[in-house]
């Protein structure tokens, strides 16, 4: 894997060995001394021209978890504001020579072009309206762990999926772990032609119960150009999780940041079926795994034997495999 762009790219296999290794990172984080040397020397840059929480502050947890160097930068601030535009900024932060760039921006394909860009390893934190992977990824890593296996769940993702780049990266990848996906939400938020990625659609949360996870998605207003529902008190009449149309049996799931009171009520955000802290810590893990599978292995430029780094690689990754020394 030399990019991660797309839950597209990604088979069972890969997504399998992503979670697996995440899950051998889990046992960092308990650790009292949270880092391994596993990317010592690597350089990582988070290159970030959209509002970030969970996202960028879990990559660079990861990337830090992980003994890389950081670079965080924020369009807001920088020479974007003087009219910078994102070839030349990546072209002129690419003089640091990082591996990898973790580059979140509101247009759909820019990881993809930055790929061709430069020589780092690029990773998606979220392009527009189209993908969100790691996003995807910890939501699969969050459901493995709470349910053993995802293949035959039947998931909802409901809400503003017209305008979610998570909606997509995570319909692929539930799919891909053998889960059954419906997306539901007002026609106008549901993009037509969505069921070619294999998911049901329904306009109405009448079936809601049937759902074994119910996975929420914001109103994304910074994407609404128009009136897309008549009123945020309408949309929670219909479409609102709430006590009353979430069961107990049901698992909870959002990617964040949460508009309490629209898509979701405040007595669910806080309910035991809730896991969206456990998604946010879920975030760590599995940024950490695909920073290390980008960067600690198949990007090597030169044969393993010829570099005495490779074999002090081998040795950490052995260490992460088996039991870690405290
Ligand atoms: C999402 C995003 O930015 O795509 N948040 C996140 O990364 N956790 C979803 C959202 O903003 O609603």
């Amino acid at each position: 894997m030399n990019h991660l762009l797309s839950i597209e790219d990604l088979d069972r296999e890969a997504i399998e060995r992503i979670i697996a290794q995440a899950e051998r990172f889990s046992e960092v984080s308990d650790r009292e001394i949270k880092k391994v040397p596993a990317l010592r020397g690597r350089m990582v840059l988070n290159l970030f021209y959209e509002a970030s929480t969970r996202t960028r502050s879990s990559f660079e947890l990861a990337a830090k978890r992980l003994s890389a160097d950081v670079v965080n930068f924020a369009a807001s601030g920088s020479s974007v504001e003087k009219g910078e535009s994102l070839k030349d900024t990546v072209l002129t932060l690419s003089a640091h020579k990082p591996d990898a760039i973790v580059l979140r921006t509101p247009w759909a394909g820019a990881a993809e072009l930055v790929s061709k860009w430069c020589s780092a390893a690029i990773v998606n934190a979220g392009d527009g309206k189209h993908e969100h992977p790691t996003q995807a990824l910890l939501d699969v890593y969050t459901l493995r762990r709470r349910l053993g296996q995802i293949d035959g769940a039947s998931i909802w993702i409901v809400g503003d999926v017209a305008h979610s780049r998570v909606a997509r990266s995570n319909v692929l990848a539930f799919q891909r772990m053998g889960a059954k996906v419906t997306i539901a939400g007002p026609p106008t938020l549901i993009p037509r032609g969505i069921e070619q990625l294999g998911c049901e659609v329904r306009y109405t949360l009448d079936e809601l119960p049937s759902a074994d996870i119910v996975y929420a998605l914001r109103m994304q207003h910074e994407r609404m150009s128009e009136t897309w529902v008549p009123s945020m008190r309408e949309y929670a009449a219909w479409y609102q999780i709430n006590a009353r149309r979430l069961t107990a049996r049901q698992i909870l799931m959002h990617p964040g940041p949460v508009n309490r009171g629209v898509e979701l009520s405040g007595e669910v955000v806080d309910s035991p079926q809730a896991v969206i802290t456990a998604q946010v810590e879920a975030g760590v893990v599995v940024r950490m795994a695909v920073l290390y599978e980008l960067l600690a292995g198949a990007r090597e430029p030169r044969p393993a034997a010829d570099r005495p780094a490779d074999r002090s690689t081998m040795a950490e990754t052995s260490v992460l495999g088996g039991s870690p020394s405290r």
